[in-house]
């Protein structure tokens, strides 16, 4: 059996003290740090960019998994992987050149990330397999945190976990997961949890442990 991972998302987080609520998250049994990065453009919503990551990445040891919602890609892989990430994560949608997306953040020494939004199927990434250390479902349409899961993503998470046999790609879902759905998403195949508001609800860190136990539990 796949050790879950889970990955708490800061977008949920207050940016007033997010270096203090990613300390927060880390002892509160975080296992990585996932960072969405959203441009206005590639989805309807900006976050924050390299420069911010680098300015947080200080306050925890934990891997950091950065997820680009953002279009184009290739001019800003570079200065993710200097400002820290671990993992670099591009959406398949981004632009025509997902091959060479997928060569340059290997060629920087990280590991590599594919994500797709709800409607774009699972043969997109087919012919990426062998470049790819992470497959991200997005289970709602990405750009806001707090939205409802859709159920649809649940096959696709299946087709995908067969899809890779037994290469060692982690297959992460991202989007409205909380302790009702983790065992779901796990059934299906998917090993790595990303969670924004079901683990920073109400912003009091007393209450991030709890959360995320509650989810491993589940
Ligand atoms: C959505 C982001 C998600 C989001 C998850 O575009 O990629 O990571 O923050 O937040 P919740 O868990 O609140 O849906
Ligand atoms: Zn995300």
């Amino acid at each position: 059996t796949r050790e879950i991972i889970i990955a708490p998302s800061i977008l949920a987080a207050n940016f007033a003290r997010l270096g203090e609520e990613i300390a927060a998250v880390d002892t509160a049994g975080a296992d990585w740090i996932h960072c969405d990065v959203m441009d206005g453009h590639f989805v309807p919503n900006i976050s924050f960019g390299a420069d911010v990551i680098k300015a947080i990445r200080p306050f925890t040891r934990k891997t950091f998994d950065v997820h680009l919602m953002i279009a184009p890609v290739d001019p800003y892989i570079e200065a993710f992987a200097k400002a820290g990430a671990d993992i670099i994560t591009v959406h398949a949608e981004a632009g025509p050149h997902l091959d060479r997306s997928l060569q340059a953040i290997g060629a920087l020494g990280k590991k590599a990330g594919v994500s797709l939004c709800p409607a774009t199927p699972e043969a997109a990434i087919e012919y990426v397999l062998d470049r790819i250390d992470l497959i991200l479902v997005m289970t709602v349409n990405p750009g806001f945190g707090g939205q409802s899961f859709l159920d649809a993503q649940i096959e696709k998470i299946r087709r995908i976990r067969s899809m890779i046999g037994d290469r060692p790609i982690r297959v992460e879902v991202d989007g409205g997961i909380t302790c009702d759905n983790a065992a779901a998403v796990a059934a299906a195949g998917a090993d790595t949890l990303v969670a924004g508001s079901a683990v920073f609800r109400g912003n009091d860190s007393a209450d991030y442990a709890r959360n995320i136990a509650a989810i491993r539990l589940a």
